[in-house]
């Protein structure tokens, strides 16, 4: 039902200096495979097919990663090394990948707004920021887990969890009602709020589910906090007709656009690859 998945990947990763001076963050490996394709192989499992990416100045490596390589194809057939491949041989087998640059970094309101002429006016789409990992050693992955509630609600769905009060500022913090286990119908919406002003501790991550209707309302929003295009801030008004849906996902979320998110990540898939030696 949710063929699209937009990845906003514009960012300058300033964290990341300067290791992201000539290279996109979404590129960094976590052990040998770049952030960007854990994001893709989410999308993958959650039934996507096509990965709308929106990039900028000096993002070349995430075109290249989704191609062919045929000079490296032809020097490691027949070796063993060839199966390090499989995994991005069977994305771009299966997938089709599609690009618009967003020129200016208005914040990520703007760049899926950008996305609109990718993902069209027809169809739900999701988005994942692939500087958030996510995994689910017990069950389906993130994404896949808000595709299946978007057939029972078909609305905007964000993916949340617990933060600590220090952390509230970093985050798009809501409010709502508890409709069933996990599940809030929002009522409120408030991008990086001071500790006193957050309502709740649930902070939205880097996943969601939008309806096209989106591109209106963030058309009419007004640049919020930071100057930038806020999602949050265009969500809210679709929350206050009853339009969005908070989901509690099960699993673990790495902060990989942190310096700290991203070691933490690096530990738990090194420690899960020796556990399985
Ligand atoms: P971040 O807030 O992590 O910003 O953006 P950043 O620029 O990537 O990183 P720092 O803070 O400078 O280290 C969250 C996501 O939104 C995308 C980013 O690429 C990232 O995936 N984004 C943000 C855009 O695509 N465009 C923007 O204008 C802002």
């Amino acid at each position: 039902m949710i063929r699209k998945c937009l990845f906003p990947a514009a960012g300058y990763g300033t964290r990341f200096l300067p290791a992201t001076k000539a290279m996109p963050k979404e590129m960094l490996p976590v052990l040998t495979k770049p952030l960007i394709q854990y994001g893709v192989e989410e999308a993958m499992e959650a039934g996507c097919e096509v990965m709308a990416v929106i990039t900028g100045r000096g993002k070349r490596a995430i075109t290249d990663h989704f191609d062919i390589s045929y000079e490296l194809e032809h020097q490691i057939k027949d070796t063993s090394k060839e199966k390090m491949l499989d995994g991005i041989r069977n994305i771009i087998k299966n997938c089709t990948f599609t690009y618009t640059r967003q020129n200016e970094m208005k914040g990520l309101g703007d760049a899926i707004y950008k996305g609109n002429v990718l993902v069209g006016f027809e169809n739900p789409f999701a988005v994942v920021l692939a500087d958030d990992l996510c995994v689910n050693p017990d069950g389906d992955g993130v994404l896949k887990q808000m595709v299946d509630l978007y057939a029972k609600y078909k609305c905007c769905i964000v993916a949340t969890m617990e933060v600590p009060d220090e952390d509230v500022h970093k985050y798009g913090i809501i409010e709502g009602n508890e409709i069933e286990d996990g599940v809030f119908m929002v009522s409120n919406m408030i991008e990086k709020p001071d500790v006193g002003e957050a309502p709740t501790n649930q902070a939205v991550i880097g996943r969601y589910i939008l309806t096209p209707d989106i591109f209106d309302m963030i058309k009419k929003t007004k640049p919020g906090k930071n100057g930038e295009l806020q999602i949050t801030d265009a969500l809210c008004d679709q929350a206050k007709k009853g339009m969005v849906i908070a989901y509690k996902f099960k699993g673990k979320r790495f902060d990989c656009g942190s310096v700290d998110g991203f070691v933490e990540a690096t530990n738990y898939f090194y420690n899960l690859e020796q556990e399985a030696k």
